[in-house]
């Protein structure tokens, strides 16, 4: 697992993307018949980008796909999967929909707010951690599930997430 590094995002001022992002958007405009088509992938290369997707960063985006600032915010507060506040080095993502509620969800999730003494939403004073509560995440077969980042760990158990937070930069 990686730990994800983000480019530093200057509060208040315009955003930019790095050369490698603004080549990714150019790839992604390829693929689709219209600018605004694209604006669900581009938010993605925004939050990969930053960690998250600050108002500077939505208005960039509304910008280069010509679209207004409102529909971005829209469709930003729409979509749970954008992080709308900064994150830490990690994304701790808990189910806690029915089939993961069922097998014990809730301890798992206390288990890991008295170990790294936050709550849900908040970040680590270290950085590395944030931990936040998603809906189902389709690994309901395998209950409880979370993901760490970009990867799926399930079933998960107090043990194994004391195990992956300790090898985690
Ligand atoms: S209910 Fe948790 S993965 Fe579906």
């Amino acid at each position: 697992m990686t730990s994800r590094r983000y480019a530093v995002l200057p509060a208040g001022r315009p955003a930019e993307f790095p050369p490698d992002a603004r080549a990714r958007i150019e790839r992604i405009l390829s693929r689709y018949p219209t600018k605004q088509a694209a604006l669900l992938p581009v938010l993605w290369v925004a939050q990969e980008t930053w960690g998250w997707i600050s108002r500077e960063a939505a208005e960039e985006v509304a910008r280069i796909l010509e679209l207004s600032p409102a529909h971005v915010s829209g469709v930003l507060t729409f979509y749970t999967m954008y992080n709308l506040e900064p994150v830490g080095r990690h994304l701790l993502q808990f189910c806690t929909s029915i089939s993961c509620h069922l097998a014990g969800a809730g301890g798992l999730l206390e288990h890991c707010r008295r170990r790294l003494g936050i709550d849900l939403g908040q970040t680590t004073a270290d950085g590395r951690f944030t931990m936040v509560e998603v809906e189902c995440i389709a690994g309901c077969d395998r209950a409880p599930s979370m993901m760490i980042d970009d990867a799926y760990h399930e079933p998960m158990d107090p043990s194994k997430l004391d195990a992956l937070l300790e090898s985690l930069p």
